[in-house]
């Protein structure tokens, strides 16, 4: 690799220095966002291939995802970023399909799995390996994946250094139960272990912008206890109510000084047995995201109870008064993902074909999903028109609660009653983070 002039020191935060310079196998970087842990990773694991490369070494690194399809995003871009900012683009050569970077003269290479692919990991036969990287290590499903494939990649050691380097980065989940909050305290008091916490307070370099900081204000001055969660790297804990109703706020109508970008329809059905509902939200030059309009069926306690077709019907009806009420036709349609189905769906496209899909989104964890909702409420940047027909969003809201049975455990339950417009609102979000500002 070329010799250029390169001041890592102006890369690399001090808070860093003690894990860049570790000799321990075992290397933790948990904090909260945007603390710089991809960052100095990334930068580390190419720093230790060159070391290897310059003296004639092939040596490889192996970086690891729990999901395929989330490496060509992080993972893979970062060791792109940190071969840029190292000027050494142009002494690799990539690839995508097997997912690889590959440094052209020595041979050396970076791999990239994810963790929904264990017979890749398992059955690994790369070899002269000198470091192990889990990105985002909290999504993983538990421990098992670091027990079942360090042992492969140890010992397909390279025969030039002392050890495979296993490097672990994630933000700490809220709930103190979940299995890696657990995990770091299994390895706290371990010699093999260096752990390190970072937060964007360690920035000495002043890296992070002032939009940024002005963000993470926003998020501070409206919820002190998210603001520990995302940007200390705190597990606060759950609570027992999900939300927090002072960052839903009221309007009496549509803010004068702004006008809707966007409007968007997020449904969740029950199926016959239980309610469905269906509402419009907007979203504002100025990023607000409102909850304009909710339908609400609910065939509890009926005797007449609705058929889909009725409530196909209804729907229908609804949506069109909504485009005419706004004046825009919906930016997307979004319900959930497939429980049986999509009887209600093929009801309405039978009937309306007029109407267009609805798009499924694929469910996650609760908890994760749950997450989303909360970092918008955070920004500060959720209204709803406070009128009767919404006022069972608000009230289910309200109600939605933890399941104190199951609240010191990984798996945390919500309290499944009364919650269909709280999985409506999960799936609107979850489905335009990018719109929502929460992605990018
Ligand atoms: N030396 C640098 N010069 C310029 N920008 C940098 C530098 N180091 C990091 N950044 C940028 O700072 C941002 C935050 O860094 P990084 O992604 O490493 O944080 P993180 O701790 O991994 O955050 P998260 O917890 O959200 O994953 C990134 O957008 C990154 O590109
Ligand atoms: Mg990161």
């Amino acid at each position: 690799m070329s010799e250029t002039q390169l001041n890592i020191t102006s890369m690399i935060n001090p808070h860093f220095y003690k894990l860049w310079r570790t000799k321990k196998p075992y290397v933790v970087a948990k904090g909260g966002r945007g603390s710089f842990k991809s960052s100095t990773i990334s930068l580390k694991l190419v720093m230790m291939m060159k070391k290897q490369a310059q003296l004639g070494h092939k040596a490889n690194v192996i970086c690891i995802r729990e999901n395929t399809v989330n490496l060509r995003d992080s993972v893979y871009g970062q060791i792109v970023w940190a071969l840029d900012m190292l000027h050494m683009t142009n002494e690799f050569s990539y690839a995508v399909s097997p997912m690889r970077i590959t440094h052209k003269s020595s041979g050396s290479t970076f791999y990239f799995y994810g963790g929904d692919k264990p017979e890749k990991l398992k059955s690994n036969t790369v070899r002269n390996v000198i470091a192990v990287w889990y990105e985002e290590a909290a999504n993983f499903k538990s421990a098992e994946v670091f027990d079942q494939t360090n042992p492969t990649f140890i010992r397909q050691q390279s025969p030039f250094v002392n050890q495979v380097q296993i490097f672990y980065s994630y933000n700490p989940p809220r709930n103190p139960y979940s299995w890696i909050n657990k995990w770091v305290e299994t390895v706290r008091n371990d010699d093999d272990y260096l752990i390190d916490h970072s937060t964007y307070l360690d920035d000495e370099l002043n890296i992070t912008n002032k939009q940024q900081l002005k963000l993470i204000e926003a998020y501070k001055n409206n919820d002190r206890e998210l603001y520990r969660y995302l940007y200390l790297g705190e597990a606060v804990g759950l609570g027992t109510n999900i939300y927090n109703m002072t960052l839903f706020h009221p309007l009496k109508s549509l803010p004068d000084d702004e006008y809707l970008v966007n409007i968007y329809f997020s449904q969740d059905s029950g199926q016959q047995v239980s309610a469905t509902t269906e509402s419009c939200y907007g979203l504002t030059n100025a990023g607000k995201v409102i909850l304009l309009n909710t339908y609400y069926y609910s065939p509890v306690g009926k005797s007449n109870k609705k058929a889909p077709s009725d409530i196909a019907k209804d729907l229908h009806e609804v949506e069109h008064q909504w485009i005419r009420q706004w004046g825009m036709n919906p930016w997307k349609k979004t319900a959930d993902s497939a429980t049986s189905d999509f009887a209600l769906d093929h009801e309405m496209f039978k009937e309306y074909p007029e109407d267009g899909r609805y798009h499924h989104v694929a469910k996650t964890e609760k908890t994760k999903m749950i997450d989303n909702v909360q970092n918008l409420l955070g920004t500060g940047r959720f209204y709803y028109l406070d009128i009767p027909e919404n006022e069972i969003f608000i009230k289910e809201h309200q109600q939605y609660r933890w399941d104190d049975k199951t609240i010191q455990s990984d798996k945390p339950k919500v309290i499944k009653e009364n919650d269909h417009t709280c999985d409506a609102f999960m799936y609107l979000i979850m489905d335009n983070l990018v719109d929502f500002g929460l992605k990018w």
